[in-house]
């Protein structure tokens, strides 16, 4: 089962200095996904690693920070002070490399000494570090604070939505998705079966367990790796066998059921993961859109590397064009459609920590407005006795609930038909809102 060897470790100060700037960029308002695949390959595990861990810490670094540097540093220290204390945070982490303090502390100021804004501070930096681990050793470093709502960044009105509309869950919300999530693979049942894929993980010892259920909805190609490993690490991820892909997110190809020879529609396809697993559920006609065409390209890379492509009599197309526009459509309605809009992604923070440091307030009418073209639009080229699917990556009621009463409200030819609704994130999934609409009239 031939894989990729995992790249070359990168020396861990270059990765500090990295991992500060990437934070930096965030800040700035630019999306970490965009940052690490700009970096080179052998940059992005340790770099990725770090700087979603330092997002992950943030509330508590960012106190240390404030307790122990007497003045505010400038922002490129800051980044680094913050990457640094949660290296020493995570010293104890089994499932981490554990650097010692000493290799933390010199490493941090060695990242210091590579560039003209941080040279001044690797005083500080020896000296903070130091202090910072001696209280964190005083204190016992991981002790858990059950009060707390995690230590992800969540802005002020971010959590006034949730405290609004999860009044007894939201702190337990905040604190699942300062969490690390699970390394949740699906099985490409054309490929092999969960049983043989799950014999190939015993024998190369990964501990793995399968998913059988998300919110009493059945999964039959779901397995949860229990020490996460590289995905280059992943027996036959290269050979199509398996993908990434969170079990919530393994709901959509099992609610929508694709079968043999249905017109399906993907309104919002890149990077192609529900799309995949529709192809791999059935030999079905495909038409997968996406908005950005460098997005879309990887949707052929994943239907690629799966080995998908459409069985004989059927075809498979992948367009870029605004699916809300309809100027892409050749009147041929659709069996099925699959719209997993463009949202906060307010689900799915323990995979993307910098989401909460992106959003704005006033972006979620924004996209409400999107979410809804998508509807309407989905909703004219879906055949009578065809089902839609409405997918958020969310747990805000804006872009869930409330979008699905919108929808329902005076529309005749709608029927709800049974969908877990709001799904909120737990250990083992990530959240989602799920609605599922049948056309029953012209
Ligand atoms: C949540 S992601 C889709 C993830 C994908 N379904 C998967 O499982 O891999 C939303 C996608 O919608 C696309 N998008 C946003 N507005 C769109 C529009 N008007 N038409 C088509 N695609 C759109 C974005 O470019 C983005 O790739």
């Amino acid at each position: 089962m031939a894989s990729k060897a995992p790249p070359q470790n990168l020396p861990l100060s270059q990765a500090i200095t990295i991992a500060a700037q990437a934070i930096g960029e965030v800040i700035s308002g630019r999306s970490l996904t965009q940052v690490l695949e700009e970096l080179e390959p052998q940059e992005r595990p340790i770099v990725q690693s770090i700087t979603f861990d330092t997002f992950r810490r943030w509330t508590r670094s960012h106190a240390l920070i404030k307790e122990f540097v007497p003045k505010p540093p400038s922002k490129p220290v800051e980044h680094v002070l913050a990457v640094a204390i949660t290296l020493l945070l995570d010293r104890t982490d089994v499932a981490k490399k554990g650097y010692a303090t000493h290799t933390i502390v010199n490493e941090s100021v060695s990242a210091c000494g590579q560039y003209d804004e941080t040279i001044y501070a690797k005083g500080l930096m020896n000296a903070v570090l130091r202090k910072v681990s001696a209280a964190l050793d005083a204190q016992g470093i991981n002790r858990p604070d059950h009060n707390s709502v995690g230590e992800s960044y969540f802005p002020p009105w971010w959590i006034a939505n949730l405290r609004k509309n999860y009044p007894k869950a939201w702190q337990s919300i905040c604190l699942q998705q300062s969490q690390r999530p699970p390394l949740t693979l699906r099985v490409n049942r054309r490929a092999i079966s969960l049983i043989d894929y799950a014999t190939i993980l015993q024998a190369a010892q990964i501990e793995a367990e399968s998913i059988e259920q998300v919110a009493n909805v059945g999964l039959d190609a779901a397995l949860v790796i229990k020490e996460p490993i590289p995905v280059a690490s992943i027996p036959g991820f290269f050979d199509g066998l398996v993908s990434v892909q969170d079990a919530g997110a393994q709901l959509a190809a099992a609610l929508l059921c694709p079968m043999t020879g249905e017109r399906v529609l993907d309104m919002c396809a890149a990077p192609g993961g529900k799309s995949a697993h529709l192809l791999e559920s059935a030999d079905i006609d495909l038409v997968a859109i996406d908005v950005d065409r460098e997005r879309l390209k990887r949707v052929s890379e994943t239907f690629g590397r799966l080995k998908l492509s459409a069985a004989p009599g059927q075809t498979i197309e992948c367009i870029t064009a605004d699916a809300a526009a309809l100027g892409w459509w050749d009147k041929r309605p659709f069996d099925k459609i699959l719209i997993d809009a463009p949202c906060s992604a307010s689900g799915i923070v323990s995979r993307h920590p910098d989401i909460p440091f992106l959003r704005r307030a006033d972006d979620i009418a924004e996209l409400q407005g999107r979410q809804r073209s998508l509807l309407e639009a989905g909703w004219r080229v879906l055949k009578e006795g065809g089902l839609l699917l409405y997918i958020t990556c969310s747990i805000f009621p804006e872009e869930g609930k409330d979008q699905a009463e919108w929808f329902m409200a005076g529309r005749q030819n709608a029927l709800r038909l049974d969908a877990p609704g709001q799904i909120l994130p737990g250990h083992l999934h990530d959240g989602f809102y799920y609605a599922l609409f049948k056309k029953i009239g012209p």
